[in-house]
């Protein structure tokens, strides 16, 4: 398997969005990630493996042009985009992805952290960005239909049946990393669109998914609500991060301020595993990209409080 012989990126953080479905926020979810570990002045590397579809190239070109537009300095990240290869032979095929993803990775290096978006399908692309994933980051849409991303699920009882397919992918590249030797994947489910589903359902969600989590091995985020400004947003290359910016020409109000403390929410998540003061505190040690990821992340998060807050 080609994943396996991936070169080592241990000196950058790699955080990938993956789910192995359209639509459910992995692109949006990104684009914050990567805009909040930038405000934190982190060099930070972004890699479309969705280029097909293109949502993130096409975010950061975004944002590129209100740059330039309203003479801006948003800071934008270094950025690759990977198409699948197109060879017809499968081994050829998996060895050009990962040439070409190697290469991506190469041209973004040296970084704090290289931020991965992948395909909302099944592809060797996506298997090889999961197995590159120090964190991965699954945004999951509140719907009980969605869980069947995770888990198969009895329909009446509301019992678990057995994993999902995507979450044995995840399961079977942690296992590779494990036997080489890397740190295992730190895996959060974070909860997208959440709306005002029936209370008996959102409880349902809610069990299940903690069941899950003990059973199959993440952490969950609160996760965002359905709001329409992510959708405002995406044109100008703008994140919720943003808006206290002069001249980004969106105003802040009361539901924006809501939206930035759910994306607060998620980047605690991804940077409480071991809370650590001194790093939080030491924020220079944390820009200065010397340190470990763990100590890396909780001078993320404490400097993504000062800018969020
Ligand atoms: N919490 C949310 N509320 C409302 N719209 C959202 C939310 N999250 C994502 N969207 C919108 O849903 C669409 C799909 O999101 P996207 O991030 O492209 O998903 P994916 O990358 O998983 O396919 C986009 O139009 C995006 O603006
Ligand atoms: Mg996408």
């Amino acid at each position: 398997m080609q994943t396996a012989t991936m070169t080592d990126t241990s000196r950058s953080t790699l955080i990938v969005l993956g789910n192995e479905k359209g639509g459910s926020g992995k692109s949006t979810t990104a684009m914050h990630v990567i805009v909040s570990l930038l405000g934190q002045g982190h060099s930070v590397g972004a890699v479309d493996l969705d280029a097909r579809q293109g949502t993130l190239s096409r975010y950061i070109e975004n944002r590129a042009a209100l740059n330039r537009r309203n003479s801006l300095s948003l800071p934008c990240p270094r950025f690759a985009a990977v198409l699948p290869s197109s060879r017809r032979n499968r081994d050829d095929a998996e060895k050009e992805d990962l040439e070409n993803l190697e290469a991506a990775l190469n041209k973004l290096r040296p970084a704090d952290f290289i931020v991965i978006d992948t395909p909302g399908s099944a592809s060797h692309l996506s298997r090889l960005g999961h197995s590159l994933a120090d964190i991965l980051i699954t945004p999951l849409n509140d719907s009980f239909i969605d869980l069947d991303l995770l888990a198969r699920i009895d329909p009446d009882a509301h019992s678990i049946l057995g994993p999902s397919i995507y979450s044995q992918m995840v399961w079977e590249q942690r296992q590779m990393r494990a036997r080489a030797g890397r740190r295992p994947t730190e895996w959060i489910v974070m909860r997208n669109r959440l709306s005002h589903i029936d209370a008996r359902n959102k409880r349902v969600m809610s069990r299940l998914l903690d069941q899950l989590a003990q059973r199959i091995g993440f952490r969950l985020a609160p996760g965002f609500g359905e709001r329409v400004v992510f959708r405002e947003l995406f044109p100008k290359g703008l994140t919720l991060l943003d808006l206290k910016e002069d001249g980004t020409g969106v105003d802040m109000t009361m539901s924006h301020v809501a939206a930035r403390a759910e994306i607060r929410s998620l980047l605690d998540v991804i940077g409480f595993e071991e809370p650590n003061p001194q790093a939080a505190n030491d924020q220079d040690a944390a820009s200065a990209g010397q340190e470990g990821s763990a100590n890396k992340i909780n001078g993320a998060k404490a400097k993504t409080r000062a800018m969020v807050g």
